[in-house]
C-alpha cells in the first residue's frame, strides 16, 4: 500500500475531545449542558447498537443523553406528540429519530416535525434548503465528517475535481453540496451513470456512498486521488465468519490512491463525533453563544 491512511478513529477521538472541552467551558461559564434526545422505534438490531453507542459517547463528552425506546407498533400520533414535547424541552438541544422507521410511519412527516434548530441529523427540509443555498444550517453528520477529514488532509479543497458515488439524501446529495461549498467541481455519479470508470478516473477526490461491497477497483482511481469510503458492508469472509468492507476495494485502491480511509475505522467513527459536534453547535446557537470553531461546515 502506498496511500496515506486517513485514520478516522483517531480523528473522531480528537473531535470528541474538542467537543468535551467546549462542553466543560459551557458548564463553567454559562451553567449550560447540551442535551441530545435519541428516539428509537422498534427493535432493529443494527439501530439498537448505534443508539447505545450514541448514548454512551454523548455522556462521555459531558452532555445530557436521553433515550426514548418505543414499541414497533407506536402510532404516528404518539411519535408526533413525543417529538413536540422534545421540541418544547429547553434542556434538549438535539433530537435524532433513528431511521429506518417501521413501515406504517411517515418518515418525511415525522422528520419535518422536529424543530429545525434541534435537527442534529440535518434531515429537516429547512436544513436541506439552507445547505443547498449556502446558508447556515444543521449539516448531516456523515458528510460533515467526510468534509472534516478532507479539509484536515488537504487544507483547501478549492478547484479540486470531486466525484460523489451515490445520490442518497443522507450522504450523496449533502456531500455534493458541502464539496461545492468548498469550491470543488462536483459530479454526482449513480447506478445509471454512463462509463462510471471514466467518470471516477477524473477525480481528485472520490467519496463512495453506494452500499455495494468493494464496487470501486483500484484501476478506476487516478494516481494520488483521495478516497473517502462511506460504505460499511458485511461480507462472507470465507471461513464461516463475516467481515466489514467498504464500497471501494481497499487492497487495490490503496496502491494507487494518495490517501484513503479504511473500513472499519474511517468514516464510521466520524459520524457519531459529528452528531456530538452538531448537538454542541445547536446548544450554542440556541443560547446566542459563539459556535465551536472547526466543528461546523
Ligand atoms: N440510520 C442510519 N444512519 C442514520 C443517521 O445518520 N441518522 C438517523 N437518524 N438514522 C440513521
Amino acid at each position: 500500500m502506498s496511500a496515506t491512511l486517513i485514520d478516522g478513529k483517531a480523528f473522531a477521538a480528537t473531535v470528541r475531545g474538542q467537543v468535551a472541552d467546549h462542553v466543560a467551558r459551557l458548564k463553567a461559564d454559562h451553567d449550560l449542558t447540551p442535551g441530545l434526545a435519541v428516539v428509537l422505534v422498534g427493535e432493529d438490531p443494527a439501530s439498537q447498537v448505534y443508539v447505545r453507542s450514541k448514548g454512551k459517547m454523548t455522556v462521555e463528552v459531558g452532555m445530557k443523553s436521553v433515550e426514548h425506546r418505543l414499541e414497533a407498533e407506536t402510532s404516528e400520533a404518539d411519535l408526533l406528540a413525543l417529538i413536540q414535547s422534545l421540541n418544547a424541552d429547553e434542556t434538549i438541544h438535539g433530537i435524532l429519530v433513528q431511521l429506518p422507521l417501521p413501515g406504517h410511519l411517515n418518515e418525511d412527516l415525522l422528520i419535518n416535525s422536529i424543530d429545525p434548530a434541534k435537527d442534529v441529523d440535518g434531515f429537516h427540509i429547512s436544513n436541506v434548503g439552507l445547505l443547498g443555498t449556502g446558508q447556515k444550517s444543521m449539516v448531516p453528520c456523515t458528510p460533515l465528517g467526510c468534509l472534516m477529514m478532507l479539509r484536515d488532509h488537504h487544507g483547501s479543497l478549492s478547484g479540486m475535481d470531486a466525484v460523489v458515488l451515490g445520490r442518497s439524501n443522507i450522504v450523496g446529495k449533502p456531500m455534493a453540496q458541502l464539496l461545492l461549498g468548498d469550491s470543488c467541481t462536483v459530479t454526482i455519479a449513480h447506478s445509471r451513470t454512463k462509463d462510471l470508470p471514466k467518470v471516477v478516473r477524473r477525480a481528485d477526490i472520490v467519496v463512495a456512498a453506494v452500499g455495494r461491497p468493494q464496487m470501486v477497483p483500484g484501476d478506476w482511481i487516478k494516481p494520488g486521488t483521495t478516497v473517502i469510503d462511506v460504505g460499511i458492508n458485511r461480507i462472507d469472509a470465507g471461513d464461516g465468519k463475516t467481515r466489514l468492507v467498504g464500497d471501494c476495494d481497499f487492497d487495490t485502491c490503496s496502491t494507487v490512491a494518495g490517501a484513503i480511509t479504511p473500513v472499519p475505522g474511517g468514516v464510521g467513527p466520524m459520524t457519531i463525533a459529528c452528531l456530538l459536534a452538531n448537538t454542541l453547535t445547536a446548544c450554542c446557537r440556541a443560547n446566542g453563544l459563539a459556535e465551536p470553531e472547526g466543528l461546523t461546515a
